[in-house]
């Protein structure tokens, strides 16, 4: 009896003690930065900088972590009892625990281990983004469009923020180290490429979309060229990653509404991308035929409802297809992160390294359906403050216009 009680006085008192951690932390602000920080401060590397930045992750993330535990604290009690919610809860929790007790980084041997730390913590958080949409989703019903966005955005532009810092200085550790990822020999501080040349990144998401394992092909059969006009030459430096998301998913949307309204056509018309350099922005915009923007019931949808989370807004949300594609999606380790590149590559792994199993549909397995595509391209584009509209010409087709700042100079999104 006395031992019961002793240690419920202790979970309780640890509760209390966590609790009060979390507050001091909670408390602070993020440090936001801009991506020409990232870029200065990883261009001339040495030991000092690098441990430099090794302690900036490890105070900065667990402060970051902090905010989106009170946010999910704060969320009514129906919402955490969702499945999904209480996932992404521990997860969070764990990984707040574990950044707050680890010890300074002083040498480059410790920040070895300290890179394995984050390299362990980006894999376990891989499933956060469909249990945190099929737990949210469930929860519609009990909140407000406004709420829920909120909510999302919040949560989802500081998992983006810590995703970047993490593996911002896992590869900043690599390079000083001789090793890196596969940059195809393109300039690049850690996860920033310096020159990243935007039709080129346009061409390899056609073309995996067209013609790799993750070819449309596989499910409808034929898919539409994609064509690039406007300054094809316009470089800037950007995280290939996001750009390279967004891209993916907007020709994606375009290529599969297009093959669906021509389907009985002879040929399909082309997809039209130009590209646009401005004194302080790239434009981008994405033009198809497609017959303009529809929801999962066939109906004209409003373009501002498309980013939507919250049934309200966007009746798809509630979709049995869908939370049984969130469901599968949660469960797996893969999440539905990485680059193109890294996906194709470990979804060959997977599968034999051929990719030619036709029983399965790379694209769905990939990028599965589960409608956050367009949100997430959404947060991406925002998050360095740049814009993503979409204009639906009813019957016709749609028109996709991406901006991303070009100088770098501002800061992350408030959210962070
Ligand atoms: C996330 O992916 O949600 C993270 O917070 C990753 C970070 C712990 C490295």
């Amino acid at each position: 009896m006395a031992h019961r009680a002793s240690t419920r006085y202790f979970s309780t008192a640890l509760h209390f003690y966590q609790n009060r951690q979390l507050e001091l932390y909670a408390s602070k602000e993020a440090k936001r930065l801009t991506l020409r920080q990232l870029v200065f401060f990883g261009r001339s590397m040495s030991e000092e900088r690098l441990i430099k930045s090794a302690n900036y992750v490890r105070t900065e993330l667990p402060v970051r972590i902090a905010h989106r535990l009170r946010d999910l604290q704060r969320l009514p009690y129906i919402v955490v009892t969702q499945e999904g919610v209480a996932k992404v809860y521990e997860l969070y929790w764990s990984a707040f625990e574990k950044f707050r007790q680890y010890p300074p980084i002083t040498t480059l041997a410790e920040n070895e281990k300290f890179c394995e730390f984050l390299h362990t913590l980006l894999h376990e958080h891989s499933p956060v983004i469909p249990n945190l949409s099929l737990g949210l989703s469930l929860s519609s019903p009990y909140l407000s469009p406004d709420d829920l966005d909120a909510f999302m955005r919040r949560m989802l532009v500081s998992r983006i923020s810590r995703r970047v810092l993490a593996e911002h200085h896992i590869a900043l550790s690599e390079n000083f180290a001789g090793r890196g990822q596969e940059t195809s020999g393109e300039p690049h501080v850690g996860i920033i490429f310096t020159g990243l040349n935007i039709k080129r990144s346009v061409e390899h998401c056609a073309k995996l979309l067209a013609e790799g394992p993750l070819s449309m092909a596989h499910s409808s059969g034929r898919c539409p060229n994609v064509l690039v006009d406007g300054h094809t030459d316009t470089a800037f430096a950007y995280i290939r990653e996001h750009l390279e998301y967004i891209i993916f998913e907007l020709l994606k949307n375009s290529m599969h509404a297009t093959s669906l309204k021509h389907k009985d056509a002879v040929t399909l018309p082309p997809v039209q991308v130009t590209i646009v350099a401005g004194d302080h922005d790239v434009g981008i915009r994405i033009s198809d035929q497609g017959g303009g923007l529809r929801d999962e019931y066939n109906r004209p949808v409003r373009a501002s409802d498309i980013f939507s989370f919250s049934h309200v807004r966007n009746a798809g949300r509630l979709d049995d297809s869908r939370l049984g594609a969130l469901r599968n999606a949660s469960k797996s380790d893969q999440g539905v992160r990485g680059t193109v590149g890294e996906q194709v590559g470990r979804w060959q792994k997977a599968n034999g390294d051929d990719g030619d199993d036709l029983s399965i549909n790379p694209v769905e397995v990939l990028h599965p359906r589960i409608g956050i595509g367009l949100p997430m391209s959404y947060i991406f584009a925002t998050y360095f403050g740049g814009t993503l509209d979409l204009v639906s010409l009813d019957g016709w087709g749609t028109d996709v216009y991406l901006r991303l700042p070009k100088l770098g100079t501002n800061l992350e999104g408030i959210e962070v």
